[in-house]
């Protein structure tokens, strides 16, 4: 792709005559492989530093992805002079103590969903990123995927009327029950792992919900799947589900007084919408994305870095600690606290 294309895809991405911004990369597992791969179709960014626990890791991630330095610390990364922006991506439960020791360090922190395991390690993230004034954003790649920049417009422009309700799954089946994301000790369950992509999305929408109904199928101290029905002003509504041992159909809707939007699955990587007018035929609207997706949601950091913001408009902080805090009001009605807590 020319970096013309790359503007064309990404319009808040502007054009500076500056060298390339640097990342590290905290932590080597699935999302880390998937992240550095998208940051190489961004002609601005470059990946200059990679750290694990274990030298062999970093130098097998090092070497699949052509990364220069390579640490068996993470410490070290968060101190090197030529690193811009880290990415973390360890699970959940190192989040906050990830993040706090780059931010210490003065480095802008991508993090990865959910951002902490509660509002309260959130709300600690948060306080020392915007003391020390370092970029900090929750990375919900979701939100910045060219369909979704597209759907939020419509919403806007008042397309489908007034949305009254949402619908959004997130569920998928997994046989390896010795995965982390089933272990409590690291926030496991599937609310932290796929029901923030839902709920993230009905926060976009509609905002902090003022009334939670909520079942969960609880398993060896982890939610295995649930649902919850958000009430807000005026009686919306957001009807949210998510599993980490049942697939689900991975969809979207938004129900408004005028018509439908409905995102194809799987929504939270959306390529395709039906936007259903009153009166009209539906309409296949297809936006395509570049790359794998990730490069969105880093294009995003690379912005507010060039631009001397320190939280982004589209993921901001503030609405990361919202999320957050909903997450544990559904987690009390459940009376799920995990060990840390
Ligand atoms: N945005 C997305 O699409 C997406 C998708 C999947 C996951 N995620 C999020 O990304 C985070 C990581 O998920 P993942 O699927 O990449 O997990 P993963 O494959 O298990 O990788 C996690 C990495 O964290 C590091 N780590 C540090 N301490 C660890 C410990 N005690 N146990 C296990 N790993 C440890 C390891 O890297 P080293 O050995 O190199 O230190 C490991 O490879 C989670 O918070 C998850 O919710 C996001």
């Amino acid at each position: 792709m020319s970096s013309e294309d790359q503007y064309l895809q990404y319009p808040k991405l502007r054009k500076f005559s500056m060298s390339k911004t640097r990342w590290g990369i905290i932590g080597t597992g699935d999302i880390a492989k998937k992240f550095a791969a998208g940051l190489s179709v961004l002609s601005d960014s470059e990946l200059v530093a990679v750290a694990s626990r274990a030298r062999k890791t970093a130098d097998t991630f090092g070497d699949s992805f052509h990364v220069g330095k390579r640490y068996s610390n993470y410490e070290a990364l968060a101190q090197d002079p030529d690193v811009d922006v880290i990415y973390v991506s360890t699970p959940h439960s190192l989040h906050k103590e990830n993040t706090l020791m780059c931010l210490r360090a003065g480095k802008p922190v991508l993090c990865e969903k959910p951002f902490a395991i509660n509002a309260k390690e959130a709300e600690e993230m948060i306080v020392l990123a915007r003391e020390r004034k370092v970029f900090l954003m929750e990375a919900m790649w979701t939100r910045f995927f060219p369909l979704m920049v597209r759907m939020r417009q419509m919403i806007a422009d008042g397309i489908i009327g007034e949305v009254r309700m949402l619908m959004a799954d997130f569920g998928y089946r997994s046989e390896d029950q010795n995965l982390w994301v089933f272990n409590p000790n690291f926030g496991g369950g599937g609310l932290l792992d796929v029901g923030i992509y839902p709920l993230s999305f009905s926060h976009q929408i509609f905002g902090t919900p003022n009334q939670i109904s909520t079942i969960p199928h609880l398993n060896r101290g982890v939610d295995e799947q649930s649902a919850a029905i958000l009430g807000y002003e005026g009686g919306r509504m957001a009807i949210i589900a998510s599993a980490i041992r049942t697939e689900t159909p991975q969809v979207a809707y938004l129900l408004g007084t005028k018509g439908q939007i409905h995102i194809h699955s799987p929504w939270w990587k959306p390529k395709t919408l039906t936007l259903s007018v009153n009166g009209r035929p539906a309409e296949l609207i297809e936006v395509p994305f570049h790359g794998n997706g990730y490069n969105y949601e880093a294009a995003e950091v690379v912005s507010c870095l060039r631009e001397g913001r320190t939280e982004s408009n589209t993921m901001s902080l503030d609405e990361t600690l919202s999320i957050m805090r909903t997450m544990d009001s559904i987690r009390a009605q459940w009376k799920l606290k995990y060990p840390m807590e």
